[in-house]
Order: C-alpha cells, then sequence, then structure tokens
C-alpha cells in the first residue's frame, strides 16, 4: 500500500488528478471506476484543466461509478437528472466538461424496477469490458466504501443497500439542504457495488481530506479487517494499492512518518 500524504486538499486533488492521468495516457482506453461526494470534487477539477489545458484525452475511456441512489424518480417523483442524483453528480462535475463518449459512461440506474437484475447486468457489463482498471474511492465517516455500510460482507457483490444515519447525515448536510429538500425526503437506499466487486479493481486509489476523517482512516488502514469498516478491505487487496491523504486527514496514523519515509526513499530510488 502506498501511503502519500499532502499538506493540503488542493496539493491532494492534484496528486489524485496525476495519477489518473497517468493511467489514462499510458491505456488510453482504460476502465476507471469513480466515486462521488465531496472529497473527489478537487480531483474533477484537476482533471477537467488537464483536459483544457494539457489536452488530456478521455475520448476512449470507459468510467463505471460506484453507486446510486435507489428510489429517485420513483418513489421521491423527482425527475431523473434534475435532482441529487450521482448521475448528475457526474454529468456536472466531470462528464459534460470533457470529451467522454457517453456510451462509454455507466452510473447505476436508481429508477430501475427489477434491482437484482440489473445489480447483476452492471456486474456483467463491468466483466464485459476487462474489469477496472483504477477504481478511485472516498470513505464514509462511518468507514464505508461506496455504500457499503457497517455489516456489508467484504465479499458482497452490487446490490441494493440501506443507507446508515451517519451516512444520510453526511450526504444531507453536503447535498440535500442547499437544494431545499427535506431529510426525510432523502433516498434511503443505493444500490452499491459490494466491496467483493471493489477488490477485484486491478488497481484502488482511496481518498481522504480533514479532520473529520482523520479517524476513520488509521482504522482502516491500521485496524483490523472488518466489516464494520468496509474500507478496511483496503488491506486485502493484492495488486496497486494508493491512499491519497491531506495532514488533517493523515492526523490519527501511528505510522505516519514511516509512510512519508517510505514515499520519499522509493522516489531516491526511482521505485
Ligand atoms: P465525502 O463522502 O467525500 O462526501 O466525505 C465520502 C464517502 O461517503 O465515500
Amino acid at each position: 500500500m502506498d501511503i502519500i500524504i499532502r499538506d493540503s486538499y488542493e496539493e491532494m486533488s492534484k496528486y489524485a488528478a496525476g495519477k489518473i492521468a497517468e493511467f489514462i495516457r499510458k491505456k488510453p482506453d482504460c476502465v476507471l471506476g469513480l466515486a462521488t461526494g465531496s472529497t473527489p470534487l478537487g480531483t474533477y477539477r484537476e482533471l477537467v484543466r488537464m483536459h483544457k489545458e494539457e489536452g488530456l484525452d478521455f475520448s476512449e475511456v470507459r468510467t463505471f461509478n460506484l453507486d446510486e441512489y435507489f428510489g429517485i424518480g420513483i418513489d421521491l417523483e423527482i425527475p431523473y437528472n434534475q435532482d441529487q442524483s450521482y448521475a448528475r453528480f457526474m454529468y456536472e462535475e466531470l462528464l459534460k466538461h470533457i470529451n467522454i463518449k457517453e456510451e462509454n459512461v455507466h452510473v447505476p440506474d436508481g429508477r430501475t424496477k427489477d434491482p437484482e437484475k440489473y445489480c447483476a447486468w452492471y456486474e456483467d457489463e463491468i466483466k464485459r469490458v476487462g474489469g477496472i482498471d483504477l477504481q478511485l474511492l472516498g470513505i464514509g465517516r462511518d468507514g464505508h466504501w461506496a455504500f457499503n455500510e457497517p455489516g456489508s460482507s467484504l465479499a458482497s457483490r452490487t446490490r441494493i443497500q440501506a443507507l446508515a444515519k451517519e451516512t444520510l447525515d453526511d450526504n444531507y448536510e453536503s447535498f440535500y439542504k442547499n437544494a431545499g429538500i427535506a431529510r426525510d425526503q432523502m433516498p434511503h437506499f443505493a444500490i452499491t457495488m459490494g466491496v467483493g466487486t471493489i477488490l477485484e479493481a486491478r488497481n484502488i486509489m482511496m481518498i481522504a481530506s480533514g479532520k473529520k476523517k482523520a479517524d476513520v482512516i488509521a482504522k482502516a488502514i491500521e485496524g483490523p479487517v472488518t466489516s464494520q469498516i468496509t474500507a478496511s478491505a483496503i488491506q486485502l487487496h493484492p495488486g496497486g494499492v494508493m491512499v491519497v491523504l491531506d495532514r488533517e486527514a493523515a492526523a490519527c496514523l501511528a505510522n505516519r512518518d514511516y509512510y512519508i519515509y517510505a514515499e520519499k526513499i522509493k522516489k531516491q530510488y526511482s521505485l
């Protein structure tokens, strides 16, 4: 696991975007797993800048998003894509600014009437394109990866998941409150890739910033692997794993000095 610590959110975001750009340049038709939330906003901003100023080309890139609220456009009668859906988030924050082809973009469809069949299809689509080359992930305050809330099996696959209170609170503050949507009108379920699905990505990059993530980041990286903190499954991944943090999110890591040293010496030896 490469644990990269940067001084600020901006630097963390630049590092993460730079790594994603490296993947795209090496393999222009790479399959990216994408995440939503406040944390990746800076990473997406930087990718958009690289596209506009440096010609970073997304024309062959394929993307699969981790999750989507279930019920949007059905139970809540909010028109799809004029709402708080993750499809809309991705469109606004990244996709409409770059030259990606619409047919290469996949966000789970929260309007599906047959979730079981739909989730199996989503898994098959990921397999059909040869699997995910690089999966970007945040982490919830309750330790979740995507919407794999505490107690999700570490072998779980794409499915419907009930959202935890902590997740609803955080997402309400970040995305619903300002839109004038009442707390009890938020979707309480999501379609989410499973932890097992995520672990099949060939490379994983988890990003986190700010004090409120410090405790859970230490638990996920240095604590025991447990379904109570599904992001701790990162310790089981056999391939390329990067954790990119700002100083505040790294504050509770017991081995922080070692991680900083390891990055430096690897650079020195060009490893
Ligand atoms: P956040 O969410 O980036 O808004 O903190 C992260 C997550 O829930 O995975």
